[in-house]
């Protein structure tokens, strides 16, 4: 057989593969993103195989990683950050005024990702041009082998890092506009280092600006009308959302497997549920006809073993309203097609509440990890969309 019906058998039973679940009739039919979505999950499925054999479980994302760059607008270098690697973006004109920043986390379930990624890396130049700006994208250490809180200490110690008079005057950025942003579980990540600054003396340099795409902000409860109607969705399914929040805190199986029956938090912490009660929280239009029921409580022995779940820094909606009105002006992005989407929407009504000003983008066809759709190989419209709707909005407000 030659290569290239070879190749076009691999296609078709990518495909076919794929197609095996059928996506809601407003998305933007994209074969690119179905062969996308098959290649996801035939990696989420080889994981657990490659770690047997000794390998890293996601090996295979990293083809989609770009070595550090420059070209005639930027210079781009990968570098550390109190020892955590980030990559830089410096616009290469002279300028005769300070800059602003974005610091900016990416996604993938605290377990896979990269600054390096190529849509990242995108992304990374994108705000340089559009904004004028310095962009630092962090990495930090991944599960399944660092658990929470290392995530969040990477992240932190390199924007503590970052957010230092000696460091900004390197790089020409002006202290006060500086912006914390990502997507997903850097949605998480960002919600979460910008809530610890409002309570850390050390640092003085405040954060101007934070935006929010599609984040991930709670682990409490895994039956919100979004992961019942998105459950299927290939983009992020229920159950890998659940496999992510899981395997942030452990790679203990019996917490994945209460979590999947929604009976991970014992009953001494039932009280943390009015956070995130979406009977009275989420808009009228996402409930529907979605009833609530109290979640029924998990042994405390769980929450003793792996206490990450229901810490504030793994769940950023665990905050008091007293610590959520220090923060600074946010903008939410949430897709309808998205498990996480009423995690962003409940943020946002527990935002506004502490009287915290917010600035809510719902995209109707948008689906999760629709940020990452946007380059010239992928050119899905919807994305270039979502991309241009948060360029805009930091240009405007940074
Ligand atoms: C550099 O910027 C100019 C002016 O905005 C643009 O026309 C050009 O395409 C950019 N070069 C690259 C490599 O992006
Ligand atoms: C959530 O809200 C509903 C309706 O107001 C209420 O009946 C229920 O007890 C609340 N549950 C929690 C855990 O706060």
């Amino acid at each position: 057989m030659g290569s290239k019906s070879l190749w076009l058998l691999l296609a078709g039973v990518l495909l076919a593969y794929c197609l095996y679940t059928p996506l809601p009739d407003n998305i933007e039919p994209s074969w690119k993103l179905m062969l996308t979505c098959a290649f996801l999950r035939i990696q989420t499925h080889l994981a657990p195989l490659l770690e047997m054999l000794g390998f890293r479980p996601f090996l295979l994302l990293d083809v989609l990683e770009v070595p550090p760059t420059s070209d005639e607008n930027v210079t781009v270098t990968d570098t550390l950050f109190n020892n955590i690697p980030v990559r830089v973006f410096v616009p290469k004109q002279k300028s005769s005024t300070l800059r602003r920043a974005v610091f900016y986390i990416h996604g993938g379930g605290w377990a896979i990702g990269s600054a390096a990624w190529a849509p990242y890396d995108d992304l990374g130049r994108q705000m340089v041009e559009n904004l004028d700006a310095v962009v630092i994208s962090s990495n930090y250490r991944l599960s399944p082998q660092y658990h929470f809180p290392t995530q969040f200490e990477d992240v932190y110690d390199a924007l503590r890092w970052f957010l230092r008079k000696k460091v900004l005057a390197e790089y020409g950025v002006d202290p006060a506009r500086i912006c914390v942003a990502g997507d997903s579980a850097g949605g998480n990540l960002a919600a979460a280092v910008n809530q610890k600054l409002l309570d850390d003396p050390e640092v003085t340099i405040k954060v101007k600006i934070q935006s929010l795409i599609y984040p991930a902000l709670q682990a409490l409860d895994m039956d919100l009308p979004s992961y019942r109607e998105n459950a299927h969705l290939p983009f992020l399914t229920k159950h890998q959302m659940i496999l992510f929040w899981s395997r942030y805190f452990t790679s203990d199986k019996v917490l994945e497997e209460a979590m999947v029956a929604n009976q991970h938090t014992p009953v001494d912490s039932s009280h943390l549920f009015k956070f995130l009660n979406w009977s009275t929280l989420l808009p009228e239009r996402f409930i529907k006809g979605h009833v609530y029921r109290n979640s029924i409580h998990g042994p405390s022995d769980l929450a003793k073993k792996y206490p990450g779940f229901l810490d504030v820094r793994a769940s950023p909606l665990l905050a008091e309203d007293s610590m959520l009105k220090g923060l600074p002006l946010t903008h939410i992005l949430t897709c309808q097609y998205d498990v996480l989407r009423d995690d962003g929407l409940l943020y946002i009504s527990r935002l506004r509440a502490a009287g915290v000003q917010v600035v809510h983008e719902h995209v109707e066809d948008g689906f999760h990890a629709i940020l990452l759709y946007s380059s010239s190989v992928m050119n899905l419209k919807a994305s270039l969309r979502v991309v241009n709707k948060y360029l805009k909005w930091l240009k405007e407000n940074l």
